[in-house]
């Protein structure tokens, strides 16, 4: 699927139009929303080169649900089918309240003193400089868009249910369970296992109830998973942040490619692990998860839902079976699939999710040490953990021509013995996206699979092509290192 040439024609066409993943997937889920147009570009520090914007081209959304996967021969119930808030086609005012508990915002971390120069722009002041909270939704969304963000901050927190489909397998029974530190959104200390075999042709991706996930949860004992024995590589993934999410999805390829032909210092090569988007058949750059191995979070929500809480979705409509049985499967799979629905005038849930995670604001820096974004980018750290990419055109104004200051160059790099064995996507078995860094103050544990409780130990973990930086950053002096470690808490 990943023909290097056809990859390259197809994102250079995309980049050439400067449509970024957020107007494609918004097409397909807020259409109906009223789009102001987008404000003057915000202004970026002179050496960033911003790359020459173009006006949009309204994106042609080619959906294709996919064909490769048949829902097995088992009777089913008539479908539970869901109720869920109704689209918003007019602006009728915020919901007067949020639903669900907002966890406190956790102390920020500690900063030496006399040292707090403004956070970067583009980051937490509204225009009326009231400080967005984690958990928050944008600043400068419409009505309407807030209304999309609190229906989907409602599908996210809500505990789903086996009539609704939850099951048989699962690993949690909300979005919640595993993204709430900090706020509604975050990561967690959840890990998820992941498994596959040092021997080729022990396990088949495609096939209907294997799988590379592992699911620690069942409906009922006797369809609990289990490990297979032929597993040889078993690795764990630490559940990462959603905050800002919706601003890295609106990042351009064009940006994308572009940052990644900068000229590389210190072994660095990363690569653009493409993918093929699942919501529009089309080949983009990945940018979520540990192995960049979604490009959208409409495609991201969907396989959330079926692989972290069996509840399957027009992309992903078929259950995983217990260990690949199918029998326990007919057995304890009782709901008609695709068991989350769209219904006239209704999002389907894990859309409005995707609305959520779209609309959340990204973290809020803490005030930043002085030095420390030069001692940062002397290192060398700077090179994969790009501090700002441009956000392309957006029909979201929140969302559009925004500078975004995520700490990442979106791409895959050769990790060494960091390394899991799995591929992924794009990714091969050593090789990692690049993780933001903003909001590293909340993230805690680091690395995919959680294993640095600080970001020294996350830093002294580098191997392969960080290798070089990593020894750089060992030849300082204590005082620089912790410089550097507070500098990344305050991002
Ligand atoms: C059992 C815990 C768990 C549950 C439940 C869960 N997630 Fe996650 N989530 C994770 C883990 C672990 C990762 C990292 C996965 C990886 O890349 O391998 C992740 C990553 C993500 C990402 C990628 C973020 C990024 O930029 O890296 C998105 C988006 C996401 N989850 C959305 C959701 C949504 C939506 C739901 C609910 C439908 C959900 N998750 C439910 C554990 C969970
Ligand atoms: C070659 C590219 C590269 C360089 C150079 C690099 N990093 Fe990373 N960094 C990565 C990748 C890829 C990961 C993810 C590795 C993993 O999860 O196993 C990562 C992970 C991290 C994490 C953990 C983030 C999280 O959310 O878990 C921190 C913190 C971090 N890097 C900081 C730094 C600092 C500070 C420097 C400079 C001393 C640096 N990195 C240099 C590529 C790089």
């Amino acid at each position: 699927m990943n023909t290097p040439r056809v990859a390259v024609v197809i994102v250079l066409l995309c980049s050439a139009l400067e449509v970024s993943a957020v107007s494609v997937s918004l097409a397909a889920t807020v259409s109906q929303t009223s789009t102001p147009p987008a404000p003057p570009a915000a202004p970026v520090p002179s050496n960033f080169n911003r790359p020459p914007t173009t006006p949009v081209v309204p994106p042609v959304v080619n959906v294709q649900p996919p064909t490769t996967e048949n829902a097995s021969s088992v009777v089913k119930q008539v479908p539970a089918v869901r109720t869920y808030p109704p689209l918003h086609t007019d602006d009728p005012g915020a919901k007067p309240t949020v639903s669900g508990p907002t966890p406190p915002k956790p102390p920020n971390p500690p900063t030496p003193s006399g040292t707090a120069p403004p956070p970067p722009p583009g980051s937490t002041p509204t225009a009326n400089n009231v400080t967005v909270q984690y958990g928050d939704p944008l600043p400068g969304l419409t009505n309407a868009q807030r209304n999309l963000f609190l229906d989907g901050k409602d599908g996210f927190m809500k505990v789903q249910t086996v009539e609704g489909g939850l099951g048989p397998i699962f690993n949690r029974d909300s979005c919640v369970a595993c993204h709430s530190a900090g706020g509604v959104g975050g990561g967690s200390v959840v890990n998820t296992t992941r498994f596959w075999s040092k021997e080729p042709g022990q396990f088949d991706p495609l096939a209907p109830g294997a799988g590379l996930l592992l699911h620690d949860r069942a409906i009922a004992p006797e369809a609990q998973a289990f490990l297979p024995r032929s597993a040889s590589i078993i690795t764990q993934r630490n559940s990462t942040p959603l905050f800002g999410l919706g601003l890295i999805e609106a990042i351009s390829e064009f940006t994308i490619v572009s940052n990644a032909r900068k000229y590389p210092n210190d072994q660095i090569h990363g690569r653009i692990g493409y993918v093929r988007d699942i919501v529009t058949g089309g080949i983009m750059s990945g940018r979520f998860g540990w192995k960049a191995q979604h490009g959208s979070l409409i495609a991201f929500s969907a396989d959330a839902y079926r692989n972290e809480m069996g509840i399957t979705n027009k992309f992903f409509p078929t259950e995983n079976a217990p260990n690949g049985n199918l029998e326990l499967l007919a057995k304890y799979d009782k709901v008609l699939d695709p068991e989350d629905q769209a219904t006239p005038g209704h999002l389907a849930e894990f859309e409005s999710v995707a609305n959520f995670m779209r609309f959340l604001a990204p973290p809020t820096p803490g005030p930043a040490p002085l030095g420390g974004l030069a001692l940062f980018t002397s290192v060398g750290c700077a090179q994969c953990h790009t501090p700002m990419l441009s956000g392309g055109s957006s029909p979201v104004a929140a969302l559009s021509s925004k500078p975004v200051w995520l700490y990442s160059d979106l791409l895959l790099h050769d990790m060494g013995s960091l390394g899991d064995g799995i591929s992924q996507g794009a990714a091969n078995g050593n090789e990692f996206r690049t993780p933001p860094l903003w909001g590293a103050s909340q993230s805690a544990p680091y690395l995919h699979d959680g294993r640095a409780p600080t970001i020294d130990a996350a830093i002294r973990a580098h191997e392969g092509e960080g290798r070089i930086v990593r020894d750089r950053y060992l030849k300082l002096n204590a005082a620089q290192q912790k410089l550097l470690s507070d500098f990344v808490l305050s991002l």
